[in-house]
């Protein structure tokens, strides 16, 4: 597309194709009024000295306050600010309303939780067609190490970095998902497994305790059933060492349920799988850790159409009445 009759909405299209970080820039007026804009037109100048520009609206209702700005503060948001760039890119609203502000260079309001901050000095406005573009002197910045809130085709997003070590290219053992998937099973699970063993308890009883715990009152046959997706068999000895531990009984309709002691142990082992998770995590940041969770999540969707139906968890648990009444 040639450039002398410009359709404003495939420019901007266009221009989204680039993808970006998102910013709010804020600033104090002479009289004393902060003022504030979610900017995405933010970039580098120069290092030496240490410069940054972004360019504002003319139709923008903070021209003015900027226009007369003798110094401004532009902070990268962090990914999870995405409802603070709604806020500070609506009209009519009080922008700066129940946050936390800090001030800097010229009393300007600084905002926090954001992954960076850069305090500056206004140093050139120059024009530039609808917009000013407004350059300045970085006089202090601070980085926080957290991820970016990433703005692509007019939405936002969250920022995945590429397989750093390249492995992803290697043979089917690294490489394959069900082997990859297979090995995060069985790492993540090591430490449960281990500290389990040091009770006398197998996985197989480790299993028996996970469908209990999901709700207990259940037939020796319900288990038995619902073990089989694991790949275990429990056997009438699997019960009887958590009858010897004292961690389960059976009453006079052959219902197995917790004991106290065992529901106390089952409450402990989810806080063991929580905090195994949380070190089998440790090097994603939150946001990550939650993309992985969401994309598993689809890989799981994805493949359950594979499996024989009663194992499909939704239905076996609704058919089965797992929680003593089927929803409504
Ligand atoms: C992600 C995003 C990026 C934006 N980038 C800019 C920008 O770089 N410059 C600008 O003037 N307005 C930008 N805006 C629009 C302003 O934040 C604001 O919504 C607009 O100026 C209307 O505010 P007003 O009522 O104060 O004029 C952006 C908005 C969003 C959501």
């Amino acid at each position: 597309m040639t450039t002398g009759n410009v359709d404003g909405k495939l420019f901007r299209q266009a221009l989204g194709a680039f993808t970006t970080g998102v910013t709010i820039v804020t600033t104090r007026t002479p009289e004393g009024v902060d003022a504030g804009l979610t900017a995405n037109s933010f970039n580098s100048v120069s290092l030496s000295p240490p410069m940054v520009l972004w360019s504002l609206s003319k139709k923008s209702s903070s021209l003015a306050s900027f226009s007369a700005a003798e110094h401004f503060a532009v902070h990268i948001l962090a990914s999870d600010q995405e409802a603070l760039s709604g806020q500070f890119a609506k009209s009519g609203t009080d922008r700066f309303a129940h946050l936390t502000i800090e001030r800097g260079a010229g009393s300007v309001p600084l905002l926090t939780g954001c992954a960076a901050r850069f305090e500056c000095r206004t140093t050139y406005r120059y024009e530039g067609g609808d917009h000013v573009i407004i350059v300045g002197e970085v006089l202090a910045f601070e980085g926080f190490e957290l991820s970016p809130l990433v703005f692509h085709g007019g939405k936002y997003g969250l920022l995945v970095k590429g397989d750093e070590d390249g492995q992803s290219q290697g043979s089917l053992s690294s490489d394959f998902l069900g082997l990859l998937l297979h090995r995060t099973h069985a790492q993540v699970m090591l430490p449960l497994r281990e500290e389990l063993a040091a009770q006398g308890l197998n996985e197989v009883n480790r299993h028996i305790i996970s469908v209990l715990s999901l709700g207990d009152r259940r037939t020796g046959a319900e288990i038995i059933k619902l073990l089989e997706f694991t790949g275990h068999t429990a056997e009438p000895e699997h019960f009887q060492e958590l009858v010897d531990l004292g961690l389960i009984h059976q009453d006079s309709d052959g219902l197995v349920s917790f004991t106290a002691e065992g529901r106390l142990f089952a409450i402990r082992h989810i806080a063991a799988c929580k905090a195994a998770e949380a070190d089998a995590t440790e090097a994603l940041s939150p946001h990550e850790a939650r993309l992985l969770k969401s994309l598993l999540r689809r890989v799981v969707a994805n493949t359950e159409k594979r499996v024989p139906d009663v194992w499909r968890r939704q239905k076996y648990w609704l058919d089965n009445n797992m929680w003593g009444s089927k929803p409504q």
